[in-house]
Parts: C-alpha cells; structure tokens; sequence
C-alpha cells in the first residue's frame, strides 16, 4: 500500500502558499500549512489541512512546525519554503534593520526550515526541498535591490544543497515565479513607500514604479502557478528550475545571457519613468 505522502508549506495565509495547501490536499497529501495568520486559513482546515502559526523568522516557530509534522506523519516527503515579501524601496533609504528583516523572512527562514528536514530526509532515503524564488532571482529592477539580493541568494543556496544531498536522494529545486495575482505586490509597495521619505531624491521614482503598477493586474494566478509548485514537488527527474510561462523563461534568459542588452533596457525604462 502506498504511504500518503506529507507535504509542509510555509506562507500558506494568502496567495501562492495557500493555493498550494489546497491543491496538495486535494490530490490527497498530509499537508502542513504554516503563516503567523492562522485566521485565515479556516477554509484550509476545513479541508483537512493542519493549519500550524508560524514565524519563519523564529527559531522556535520553525521547530515547533517541524516537529508537529514529524510527530504526526513520521516523514516529511515536501518542504516549499513559500514565505516571503518583498521589501521595497532605495537602497540609499533604506534602514539597516529593514534589510536585515528582508533576510530573516525570504532567506534565513527557508535555511533554518531546511536544516531542520534535512536529517529526516536523508534518513529516509527520500525527500524534496522546493525554493520559491522569483524571476527576480536572476533579473532586476530598481527598488528591488534587497528583494533580488535573497532570491539570488536562494538560488544559489538551492543548488548547492542539491549537490551535497543528491546522493542522500534528497533534491532541492527552485520555482521562479513571474508576476502572479497575490497580496505581493501591494506589500511591497506599501515597503517602497514607507521606506522612502516624502523629501527623498527617489521619492519621485517610487511614486512613478507606484502609479505604474497600482492599477496592473498580472496574468498569472496563484493557482497556476500552485499547479507549478506540484510539478517541482513530484517531478521523477527534477529540473533544476521550474517557470511558469513561456514570457518568464525569456525574460530571465535576456537578462543572463545578454546581461548589457538587459541594463540599456532597464536604464531606458527608469529614463522614461524619471520623467
Ligand atoms: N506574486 C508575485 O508576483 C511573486 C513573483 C515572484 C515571486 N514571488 C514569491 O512567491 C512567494 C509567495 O508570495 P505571494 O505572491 O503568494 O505573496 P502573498 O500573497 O503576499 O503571500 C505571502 C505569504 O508569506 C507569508 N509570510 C510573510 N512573512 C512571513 C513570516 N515571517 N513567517 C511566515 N510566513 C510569512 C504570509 O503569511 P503571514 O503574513 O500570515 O505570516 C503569506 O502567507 C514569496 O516568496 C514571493 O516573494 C511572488
């Protein structure tokens, strides 16, 4: 008879993550959803989803999740470090503890997650960590430096990890979203805002990257890209990187192989906005 498999996602409040849980749950796995929200993911639990607060900034938190799971299930098949934000705004501007707490969420958190399942894995002989990353792991845009600083960092912690564990049977993989309906973007205009003050030299590019993309809605749903989540979780061979659309491959193919036809595009853009 085969195990029913157990799944463990972090960010499972709103958007990607919590369209994940659901998907996980209905093709039938032990699923692990964990957010400092726990309010609203009722509907989540009413699938029978274990809905667990969590705080991937906090050790304790991250334990907790970790050991509940492993208490329960006795294996962890899944780990998707999901959780993130992003925290916009100028590099110059920026505080010091904002960046640190940049790190701890979309970085550090996912490290710690990782330690903690890894023993496991290995002893079963089994296992996958699935990074969501961002086309912004590889591309970048202005405002973003600290948001690209920890998807390029996950990646690159991704394909090492899979490197050392592979031999174990454990693999780590990344999904690189494009732009996808969710509460992302509003949070990390709100950062973009709030980190800028109203006599900054940048004010006048957050307020125009603001406008330009306050009324956007982006093609992508959160249950697309849940399905594409599902693929780099199962996958028999997996692919070192999953995307989702054809235009996010080229995209972030434009910006790694022709990486000065990228910048001119790039300043040409700020050129235009600044105006
Ligand atoms: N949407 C996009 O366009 C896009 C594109 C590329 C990559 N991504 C990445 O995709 C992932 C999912 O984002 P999304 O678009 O689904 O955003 P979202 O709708 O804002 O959801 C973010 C989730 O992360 C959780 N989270 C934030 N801080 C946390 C913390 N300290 N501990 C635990 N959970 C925390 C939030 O839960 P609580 O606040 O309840 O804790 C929420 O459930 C993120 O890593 C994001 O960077 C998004």
């Amino acid at each position: 008879m085969e195990t029913t498999r157990t799944a463990l996602i972090t960010g499972a409040s709103a958007g990607m993550g919590l369209a994940a849980a659901e998907l996980f749950a209905r093709r039938g796995w032990h699923v692990y959803a964990g957010a400092r929200r726990v309010e609203r993911m009722t509907e989540l639990a009413a699938l029978g989803v274990r809905v667990l607060t969590l705080d991937v900034t906090n050790s304790e938190s991250n334990q907790a999740f970790v050991n509940t799971a492993l208490t329960e299930q006795g294996r962890i098949d899944v780990l998707i470090n999901n959780a993130g934000y992003g925290e916009y705004g100028p590099v110059e501007d920026i505080a010091m503890d904002r960046v640190r707490a940049q790190f701890a969420v979309n970085f550090f958190g996912a490290v710690e997650l990782t330690k903690l399942v890894l023993p496991t894995m290995r002893g079963q002989a089994s296992g996958r960590v699935v990074h969501i990353s961002s086309i912004g792991g590889d591309l970048y845009t202005p405002l973003g430096a600290f948001y690209h600083a920890t998807k390029a960092a996950l990646q690159q912690f991704s394909d090492t990890l899979d490197a050392e564990v592979r031999r174990f049977g454990v693999r780590s993989v990344v999904v690189q979203p494009g732009g996808t309906q969710s509460e992302w973007a509003q949070v990390a205009l709100a950062t973009a805002k709030r980190n800028t003050a109203l006599d900054s030299v940048y004010r006048p590019l957050v307020e125009a990257v603001d406008r330009l993309l306050s009324g956007r809605t982006a093609s992508a749903t959160s249950a697309d890209l849940a399905k594409v989540f599902y693929r780099a979780a199962v996958a028999e061979r997996p692919k070192r990187r999953y995307l989702n659309s054809v235009g996010d491959r080229l995209v972030v193919w434009t910006a790694r192989a022709l990486p000065n036809l990228y910048r001119s595009g790039m300043h040409q853009g700020i050129k235009r906005l600044a105006k």
